[in-house]
This record gives structure tokens, C-alpha cells and sequence, in this order.
């Protein structure tokens, strides 16, 4: 791990986090490359002995600086809007290494993707299937396709990143799948080439993919009596990371022989595995960084302080939205430890970055929040008119600004006055 002490000093790749603030301010994403390589190849390693194909979910963290550097180690791409498509081109990204998932893409996306090439669209409802042909049609076209099957499992894990239950909006029923891909078969210009699903995030064991994955082939053979070969199945995101104590990541080489084990049952050339892993590639290869502006005496003699920090909700919304826990260390520890409440300065009683935590804290100390390379800058926002957070890379011993930090200008560039 990069992000470990030198002389006491919290550091980021044998730099002090502490310059870095002095550099760049704060609150500012640090982001580590080499860990963020090291979390794709460890990927790439665990599986291995499979035709795969790793299409990093650009939502966790679309930083160009990042994209160009994954599409250095010849990442393919999960993208869910042309948004994230023309990021993934800006930064040299290949197109033809992507999948286009998301449940309510536009005619506009729709139309962006083809033009770009993108190597399948993954289909979530016969609308879209249709608006797909019609578009391809128009184009003078073929777009590849897949249909994303909602194979009703239980990943277990929080509600809110469930998304393989049968009564989420995501993807479709098996059978109606079946009927999809028969459709499909019999149009013009769509070239059916795999089939798709993602069952959640932050899943921590291998059971619930190998359970979509068996529904998943399940479908496959059923449609090879009409004829329709799939030459790729898209097992999704989702691999989860050890956030705290307890928690467990997902078992990635466990996960690549359980699913070799499961294709090598089948007669035929095996499909070629895709994987659309966010998480678990960028989380620990980030902290927020930030600084205690004010630190506020408890409620009670047993109750916590407020630590009130320059970080807020706007900028890290993991806490609030699903009771996230983050590890939060001192850059470098001053006085005696005591149990303090994080927060920000937004006007939300909500906006808590961590609640009682034992830290060594005074007014103007710097805190790193862990495990915040993934959703972390890319869920920020500007309430409370909060220009949002720097961001920095660090790498072989030095950083750079990878994203100025926002400017009160830069929030009202494109209003005016009538
Ligand atoms: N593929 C699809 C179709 C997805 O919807 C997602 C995430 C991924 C891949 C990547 O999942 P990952 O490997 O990162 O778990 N904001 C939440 C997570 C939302 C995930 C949404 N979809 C959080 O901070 O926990």
C-alpha cells in the first residue's frame, strides 16, 4: 500500500501528504497510480487463464489523467453515457475496447456510440432494443449488441448498489431476454455478440456471480438451437474491497478459476470473459484529503467533539448516502487521542464524513479519508456553493495537479442575469 507512514508522516508513494496539501490546499483527492496499476494487473493475473477483457467502469473515477493512464495498460472501458464515451476518447482510449451499459440511454448516446464504434451496447429493454435498430438503420449501420439479463440474485450488499434483484430496474428477465435475442436475430442491423449482466457492487463473495453466471449460460445454450452464438459473457462490476475491519474483498483468483471451471464443462471454443470492474481498481489507491478548520466541544462528558473539517457531503457522499464507513488516519498525529465526530462545513445535519473516531486532532491538522479513490470525486457537487475539490496524481515519488480546484467563477460560468 502507498499510502503509508515515513518518520510518522503520512505519505502518498514516499510523498508527504502534508506537502501536497501545502501545494495544492485543501480538500484535494490524492490518487496513487502504482497502486491503481498494481489493482488492474492483480485483475489481469486472477484471470488469466481466461480470454478476458478488463473494461474498467469509468464511474468510479473518470479523472482523463486516470483514464490515459489505464488505457496505457490497454484497459477496455464500461461507459453508461456519452459523457463518459467522450471522456474515454479524450483520453486516448479505444473505443473499440468498450461497452456501453446504463438503463436510459438517449438517442443522442445512442447515436455517439455507433459513430464511435463502441464494441457492444448492452441492451435493458425492448424499447431500447428497437430505438438501437431504428438508429443503426438511420446510420447505415450494424451495432453490436448484448442484452443485459437481470438473473434475480442476491449479491448482499447494500440496497442501494443491489441491482441483480428481480425488482430492480436494471436489465431484463431471462425469458424475456430469450425473446429479445430472437428479435435481435431477425434484425437488419443489429449483430448480437454477448450477453451482459451486473448484479451490484461491492459484492465480497464469488457465490452470487457464479449463481448469474449460471443463469447467464443457462440462457445462452438456450439460444444456441436458434442459431444465436454469443461470443462474450459480461459477468459486470461489483468486486468488492476491505473498506474496514471485517469486511472482506472479493476473492479475485477464486472468482477466475470458479468461472474457468464453469465454461471448461461446455462443448465449444470458450466465450471471452468481460469484467467492468470500478471499485476495486481505484478505491484504496485514494484518499480525500483534508483539513480540521474548528474543532467544537461535545454535547456531553461522554459524547464525541466535532471535528469540523474543509471537507464536506459535496465532496465525498459515500457516508451520507450509504452509511459508508471510512478509515480516517492523521497526516501527522498531534496531542492526545480522543473520539471526535467529522463533519463538513454543509448545512445538512447529514453531513458527516465519520462519527466517532479515535484521533489525535487540533484546529488546522490534516486528516487523510481512505478508500476514497472510488465514487468519491465523481459523486461531488456544489451545494452550498462549494467549488469542488482538487484532485492529484502521484507517482514515482512526485505529483501533479490532475484537476485544478474549482474557482467560485467556474460555478456560475454558464448563468447569467436577465
Ligand atoms: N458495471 C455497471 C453496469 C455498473 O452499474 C457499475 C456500478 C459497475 C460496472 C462498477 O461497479 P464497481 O466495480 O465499481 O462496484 N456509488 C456507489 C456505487 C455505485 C455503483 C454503480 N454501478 C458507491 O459509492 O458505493
Amino acid at each position: 500500500m502507498s499510502f503509508a507512514r515515513r518518520n510518522g508522516a503520512l505519505c502518498a508513494n514516499e510523498v508527504p501528504l502534508a506537502a501536497i496539501a501545502a501545494a495544492a490546499g485543501t480538500p484535494t483527492y490524492v490518487y496513487s497510480w502504482p497502486d491503481m496499476a498494481r489493482c488492474y494487473r492483480r485483475t489481469a493475473r486472477a484471470l488469466g487463464r481466461l480470454d478476458h477483457r478488463i473494461c474498467y467502469a469509468v464511474k468510479a473515477n473518470a479523472n482523463l489523467a486516470v483514464l490515459a493512464r489505464f488505457a496505457g495498460l490497454g484497459a477496455g472501458w464500461d461507459v453508461v453515457s456519452g459523457g463518459e464515451l467522450e471522456r474515454v476518447l479524450r483520453a486516448g482510449g479505444d473505443p473499440s475496447r468498450a461497452v456501453f451499459s446504463g438503463v436510459g440511454k438517449s438517442t443522442a448516446d445512442i447515436d455517439f456510440a455507433l459513430k464511435c464504434g463502441v464494441d457492444c451496447l448492452n441492451v435493458e429493454s425492448a424499447g431500447e432494443l428497437r430505438r438501437i435498430e431504428a438508429r443503426a438503420a438511420l446510420l447505415g449501420r450494424r451495432a453490436r449488441i448484448a442484452i443485459r439479463v437481470n438473473p434475480d440474485v442476491d449479491a448482499g450488499t447494500h440496497p442501494h448498489i443491489a441491482t441483480g434483484g428481480k425488482e430492480s430496474k436494471f436489465g431484463v428477465a431471462p425469458a424475456e431476454a430469450a425473446a429479445l435475442y430472437r428479435e435481435a436475430h431477425q434484425a437488419e442491423h443489429l449483430e448480437i455478440v454477448g450477453i451482459a449482466c451486473h448484479i451490484g457492487s461491492q459484492i465480497q463473495a464469488p457465490e452470487p456471480y457464479l449463481a448469474a453466471l449460471d443463469a447467464l449460460l443457462a440462457l445462452a445454450d438456450s439460444l444456441a438451437g436458434d442459431d444465436i452464438r454469443l461470443r462474450h459473457v459480461d459477468i459486470g462490476g461489483g468486486f468488492g474491497v476491505r473498506y474496514q475491519p471485517g469486511e472482506k474483498a472479493l476473492d479475485l483468483r477464486m472468482l477466475g478459476e470458479r468461472v474457468a471451471a464453469a465454461f471448461a464443462t461446455r462443448p465449444g471454443p470458450p466465450p471471452t470473459l468481460l469484467v467492468e470492474p470500478g471499485r476495486s481498481l481505484v478505491a484504496a489507491a485514494g484518499v480525500l484529503l483534508t483539513k480540521v478548520e474548528y474543532v467544537k466541544p461535545s454535547a456531553g462528558p461522554r459524547q464525541p467533539g466535532f471535528a469540523v473539517v474543509d471537507a464536506a457531503m459535496n465532496d465525498l457522499l459515500r457516508p451520507v448516502l450509504y452509511q459508508a464507513w471510512h478509515r480516517v488516519r492523521m497526516v501527522e498525529p498531534a496531542g492526545k487521542r480522543r473520539r471526535w465526530h467529522v463533519v463538513g462545513p454543509v448545512c445538512e445535519s447529514a453531513d458527516y464524513l465519520a462519527r466517532s473516531r479515535l484521533l489525535a486532532l487540533a484546529e488546522g491538522s490534516l486528516l487523510a479519508i481512505d478508500d476514497a479513490g472510488a465514487y468519491g470525486f465523481t459523486q461531488s457537487s456544489n451545494y452550498n456553493g462549494r467549488p469542488r475539490a482538487a484532485e492529484v496524481l502521484v507517482d514515482r515519488g512526485a505529483f501533479a495537479v490532475v484537476r485544478r480546484r474549482e474557482t467560485a467563477a467556474d460555478l456560475w460560468r454558464l448563468e447569467r442575469t436577465v
